[in-house]
């Protein structure tokens, strides 16, 4: 039944972006306990995703601490810091929340950890066995299989680097052999493809059983990696529907780094912006801060129900920019009861003051309410022939208003 899952984006919280190599079992607990804690549980929170780094390291004197990467059967085995991947499983879940893990379809992942290749049913059954719920399959060290690289002998190593430009078969291949093996398992699998956006992904994801796919590079905490990377979704935004994603990768908000905790490098208003703009463009929205340093800034962003809703619209319907205005961009979402959502984004360095009236454009008529999502406030019903609303977005910032029509 796998078409049948994540029809709204999947919400949760993955280990890359704060903890990097340095993830362990403990930290992924404690990361699901302050999911619950901190009442992000309620707001639709639910996957606790573990990235790179659960399996055994190609370095020899990782290898020599930890064990091996296999067992006689093939069975992957994971590293010291992960002593039961069951056990870490049904913790997660019993408490109320669904639990995720990474791989690569060639022999290393990105950080140089045991891959699928030549082992995808043993992983899937592994998967499916321990009860997780969610699958990133990530490209890298594939370039090597495909260049006859490929070997599990850690003293051969391929290179890990992307290598796009390769027929489409090739590029689709990998993804459709672990589809069918997490298809085949008794188990609904989240399958979340990595791959950067090469071979134009939205446009084969969906029919090969995956769930999501990444659009672009891998995001950091700067203002310039959220721009570069929210101005070219629009690309793929035409293949957005339920069940299939586009994922523009996770969220630099809180407590992020990579190995090197600091609090994120966006400015407040930078942070409306990007948790806007993911939710406009039906993002997989997974927390890539640590749990345990939720600031009363992170939490409100993250617990706003009503920005929350335009994600999770069941329409799955991804906003596209639909006019700009020197350095605003404004960004329409349509929504299953009628309304529209419309992201007044200023992408530039001065604050963006207007009388707007342009509702045509976005394909708004007649009476509408007008209610600002950010403040929970309705503002007025206008009339979009006559009326005019002002607009004053901060510079980096960000207007979230939603219009319903109203019934006379
Ligand atoms: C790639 C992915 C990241 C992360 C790392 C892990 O760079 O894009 O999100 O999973 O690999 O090594």
């Amino acid at each position: 039944c796998g078409d049948r899952i994540a029809l709204t984006p999947p919400m949760g919280w993955n280990s890359w972006n704060c903890f990097a190599d340095q993830v362990s079992a403990d930290k992924v607990k404690r990361a699901a306990q302050a999911m619950v804690k901190s009442g992000l549980i309620d707001h639709g929170w639910t996957y606790i995703n573990i990235d790179d780094f659960w399996q055994n390291h190609r370095d020899p004197k990782d290898l020599a601490l930890h064990g091996k990467f296999r067992n006689d059967a093939g069975y992957i085995q994971p590293n010291g810091r992960f002593p039961d991947m069951k056990g870490l499983a049904d913790d997660i879940h019993q408490m109320g929340l669904k639990a995720g893990l990474y791989s690569s379809p060639g022999p290393w992942t990105c950080g140089g950890c045991a891959g699928s290749f030549g082992y995808e049913k043993q992983d899937a059954e592994s998967y499916a066995k321990w009860g997780f719920d969610y699958l990133k399959y990530d490209w890298c060290s594939y370039g090597g299989v495909i260049n006859g690289m490929a070997d599990n002998d850690p003293n051969k190593v391929p290179s890990l680097s992307y290598k796009g430009g390769n027929d489409l078969e090739t590029a689709i291949k990998p993804y459709r052999l672990m589809s069918d093996y997490l298809r085949s398992q008794q188990r609904d699998i989240v399958f979340s493809l990595c791959q950067y956006g090469m071979s134009d992904v939205w446009k084969w994801g969906g029919s090969i059983g995956g769930t999501s796919w990444r659009t672009t590079n891998d995001i950091t905490d700067t203002w310039a990696s959220v721009k570069g990377i929210a101005l070219v979704q629009d690309k793929a935004a035409g293949y957005s529907k339920p069940g299939n994603w586009n994922d523009p990768d996770m969220l630099v908000l809180g407590v992020v780094g990579w190995g090197n905790p600091h609090p994120t490098k966006l400015r407040p208003d930078e942070q409306y912006l990007h948790f806007s703009l993911w939710c406009m463009f039906s993002a997989p929205l997974l927390i890539g801060c640590d749990m345990e340093k939720l600031d009363d800034f992170t939490l409100s962003l993250l617990t706003n129900d009503e920005v929350i809703a335009l994600d999770q619209d069941a329409l799955g319907k991804q906003a596209t920019c639909v006019q700009t205005i020197g350095d605003l961009r404004i960004y329409v979402k349509e929504l299953e009861d009628g309304s529209r959502a419309v992201g007044f984004c200023n992408f530039g360095l001065e604050k963006a003051a207007l009388n707007y009236n342009d509702f045509k454009k976005l394909g708004i008529a007649g009476n509408q309410k007008v209610r600002d999502l950010w403040r929970q406030k309705t503002l007025a019903t206008i009339n979009t022939q006559s009326d005019k609303i002002a607009v004053n977005v901060p510079a980096h910032g960000v207007l979230l208003y939603k219009f319903t029509p109203v019934k006379k």
